[in-house]
């Protein structure tokens, strides 16, 4: 993937470069509203990136079948912090999947109905998936270097990395923890190998066997 974009470095060139590729892929935005959960993010071609959320309620129609007017009257209602919360646990990943409890972590409005509101759009960055005890390798063509967009060590469903694993190492499917510790030793380099083992990242999910997902986009140096 070519970026023709280049910021001055750090924070900034992330931002830039993430600017420049939405402009040139031309990305549309996904809107997903659920009223129970769970919620699915998902992309087919890139990664998830989370542009807007909102827990509460913002109208009074939207999932209002079947509810009592009064709880549906309060319609500024918004739990703090979610925008930021999916974009921890959903950027970067090709699926994401929510359910209440990672979602609610408080109650905004007691009495009010509510529901899960999140705008994202697919971001164009490679994907890679490797399973514990295995070498991620990440690579950009000449002159080019990585910027990792995001990281995660853990387990979100029951299928990946799953070969001849005994149920009970696959069967827990709620444990993420993203992860800084790509980026770190990624960033900037033309390719760069990481093991997605627990002596890297720690174990967050004991007994667990784990993957590591990482997205990142290959761009000139500024
Ligand atoms: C999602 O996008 C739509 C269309 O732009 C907008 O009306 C809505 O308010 C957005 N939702 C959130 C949670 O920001």
């Amino acid at each position: 993937m070519n970026l023709l974009c280049s910021g001055r470095g750090g924070e900034k060139q992330t931002v830039l470069a993430a600017t420049c590729l939405l402009r040139t892929a031309d990305v549309s935005t996904e809107r997903i509203i659920t009223c129970n959960f769970v919620q699915r993010l998902s992309c087919e071609i890139g990664v998830i990136r989370v542009q807007s959320a909102l827990y509460g309620r913002a109208d009074r129609q939207t999932c209002s079948e079947g509810r009592p007017p009064q709880q549906l009257t309060n319609t500024k209602c918004s739990q703090q912090g979610t925008v930021d919360n999916l974009r921890t646990r959903c950027d970067g990943k090709r699926v994401c999947e929510l359910n209440a409890d990672v979602v609610r972590t408080s109650d905004p409005c007691p009495g009010t109905f509510k529901y899960l509101e999140t705008n994202y759009t697919c971001f164009p960055a490679n994907h890679l998936v490797v399973c514990e005890h295995s070498l991620a390798q990440l690579h950009c063509d000449e002159g080019q270097v990585i910027q990792v967009y995001g990281a995660d060590y853990g387990r979100h469903d029951q299928t990946t990395c799953s070969y001849r694993r005994p149920v009970s190492e696959v069967q827990n499917a709620d444990c993420s923890s993203p992860t800084s510790k790509v980026a770190e030793s990624c960033n900037g380099k033309n390719s760069c190998t990481v093991q997605a083992s627990n002596s890297v990242f720690g174990d967050p999910c004991v007994g667990t066997f784990k993957y590591l997902q990482v997205a990142y986009v290959c761009q000139y140096p500024g």
